[in-house]
């Protein structure tokens, strides 16, 4: 029974795992949250220094222990390296919905399934631990990888906020994605 539990644990993917963001975090957060091609996607590129991250840090521990959002870090199983940070925010306890967000901070750590493996941890803990019926997101619509496992994980392309965001010198499409809880469970029966 407890390795049945172990290992449907929402916390532990195949190749990450998801645990509270620490302030002993912050050396590894600060090594590649300047970094521009990744925070590109995020939206908000202005590099921010060592005091305003730790601020951050403490802001997301509030927000965890009200419920209002969660963020989490990713680890790397094998090495037990700080990957990024994965998140879901805006919850609503009315209409149980969240917005999900996934970075892997270091460009040299995507494109190997990190991203994905987060992803399906998020998703795992927004529909089987906090009980929520719609989790979703806006990505650019550059942003190929992103969309590319937002739909392996199971989101539609629902709606376009057309030339939405300003983005190096131009306005981009924000395409926004969802999940309900349904087709997850489809996906992921229990
Ligand atoms: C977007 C992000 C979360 C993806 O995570 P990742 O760990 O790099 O992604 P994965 O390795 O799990 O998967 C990437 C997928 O995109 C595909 N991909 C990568 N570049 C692509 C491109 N230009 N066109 C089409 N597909 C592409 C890969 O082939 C892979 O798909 P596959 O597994 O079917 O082969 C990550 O790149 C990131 O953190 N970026 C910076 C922050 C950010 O922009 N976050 C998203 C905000 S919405």
């Amino acid at each position: 029974m407890s390795s049945e539990i172990e290992s449907n644990s929402p916390y532990i993917g195949e190749k990450v795992k998801l645990r509270a963001v620490e302030m002993d975090d912050l050396d590894d957060i600060m090594q590649h949250w300047n970094t521009y091609e990744m925070r590109i996607g995020l939206g908000r590129y202005i590099p921010e220094s060592r005091q305003q991250r730790e601020e951050w840090i403490k802001k997301v521990t509030k927000e965890m222990k009200k419920g209002g959002a969660y963020n989490f870090a990713i680890i790397e199983k094998e090495s037990d390296k700080f990957l990024g940070v994965a998140a879901l925010k805006r919850v609503n306890n009315v209409s149980r919905t969240a917005f999900m967000s996934i970075a892997i901070y270091n460009p040299k750590d995507q494109g190997k399934g990190f991203g994905t493996d987060s992803g399906k941890c998020i998703l795992k803990i927004g529909f089987d631990i906090l009980n929520l019926h719609r989790i979703e997101l806006h990505v650019y619509d550059f942003l190929e990888s992103g969309r590319r496992i937002y739909k392996k994980l199971g989101f539609k392309e629902t709606g376009v906020r057309r030339k939405a965001s300003f983005v190096a010198g131009r306005y981009v499409d924000d395409l926004v994605m969802d999940i309900l809880v349904d087709e997850y469970r489809k996906l992921n029966p229990i």
